[in-house]
């Protein structure tokens, strides 16, 4: 039984990866793979990409994709064990993953932290609630501390435009933002870049520093200027306080990353998950510019959630 949740080796990624750039050149080559099993696919917080290149990926193996809002449709979840429950959780997670695992051969779960409790947040606490009771293999749609889809699909963007060079420099730039956002993209891009063996740089203000277990082997540079400089990917991404938990330190509007700030790294291309706050964490000039992947991130999605589900699909 396979979960995907995380980066696991490199020898795995650059099977994906490979895998999903030729999804993207046969999209139905195994159309039939699937056929008789069904994904279940619950969403407890929103989404547009992961939602629909997800169901997508599963139709495109011929796999059949059940979505459910868990958020909106469904029972309030309680997830602590031996909880009495009497208050507003109307079901335990122990009986709805349960049930879950017995409607279908794939679970798919998104499942945002709290931004509130540090500890279960980082131990990614509900994500392994649902592994732990549903008994069938789990495929995180993002979880409290990974987006690994995303990552992958944004390791096959990197990969297909084609750099010579066997470590290109790839920047995380944090960026400001209005709301709390937790860490999931920003850990899982570098735990992906790292892994894949790109030469990563981390920049953000002091008080922003991502845990350090995801962080390890790039170099951080305060200075953003400093950390652009003949960048060849560019990531950018706004995340909250982790040592601060949760915490918005301060929405510090130097950070927008504008054309003005990459006359340092001219064959720079820029990279952001979507959904993007134009203007605030990215200017329209690059988002609308030659330099952008967010389309081409985005449309990697399917192909990325492709080879995991095929490789998922395998183990059956
Ligand atoms: N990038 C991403 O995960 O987008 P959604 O939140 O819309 O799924």
């Amino acid at each position: 039984m396979m979960n995907f949740t995380r980066f696991e080796n490199k020898e795995l990624a650059d099977r994906l990866i490979d895998k999903a750039l030729d999804f993207k050149k046969s999209p139905l080559k195994n159309h039939t793979k699937g056929n008789g099993k069904r994904i279940g696919m619950v969403f407890l917080n929103p989404s547009l990409r992961t939602r629909v290149s997800t169901q997508i990926a599963a139709s495109n193996l011929g796999l059949e994709p059940i979505v459910l809002n868990m958020d909106k449709e469904s029972w309030a979840l309680e997830m602590g064990d031996g909880t009495l429950m009497n208050k507003d959780k109307v079901e335990h997670i122990k009986d709805a993953a349960g049930v879950l695992g017995s409607y279908f051969d794939i679970l798919a779960v998104r499942a945002f932290p709290s931004l509130t409790n540090k500890k279960e947040d980082t131990e990614d606490f509900i994500l392994h609630q649902f592994i732990k009771y549903s008994g069938i293999p789990v495929v995180s749609l993002e979880s409290a501390t990974r987006h690994p889809l995303q990552s992958l699909a944004d390791m096959v963007t990197v990969k297909e435009q084609g750099i010579e060079k066997r470590k290109p420099k790839v920047v995380l730039t944090w960026a400001p933002h209005i709301k709390a956002i937790p860490h999931a993209v920003a850990n899982s891009f570098s735990e992906w870049a790292l892994g894949c063996e790109h030469d990563l740089t981390i920049t953000h203000p002091v008080g922003y520093e991502l845990d350090p277990s995801f962080v390890g082997g790039a170099h951080v540079e305060y200075d953003q200027k400093k950390a652009l400089q003949d960048a060849d990917f560019i990531y950018v991404k706004n995340w909250s306080s982790f040592t601060d938990y949760g915490k918005i330190i301060h929405v510090d509007k130097s950070w927008l990353l504008t054309e003005e700030k990459l006359k340092d790294s001219p064959s720079a291309k820029v990279m952001h998950c979507l959904p993007v706050r134009r203007n605030l964490e990215l200017s329209d000039e690059i988002l609308d510019g030659p330099r952008s992947l967010v389309q081409e991130q985005a449309k990697n999605r399917i192909f990325a959630a492709q080879a995991v589900l095929d490789e998922v699909l395998n183990k059956f």
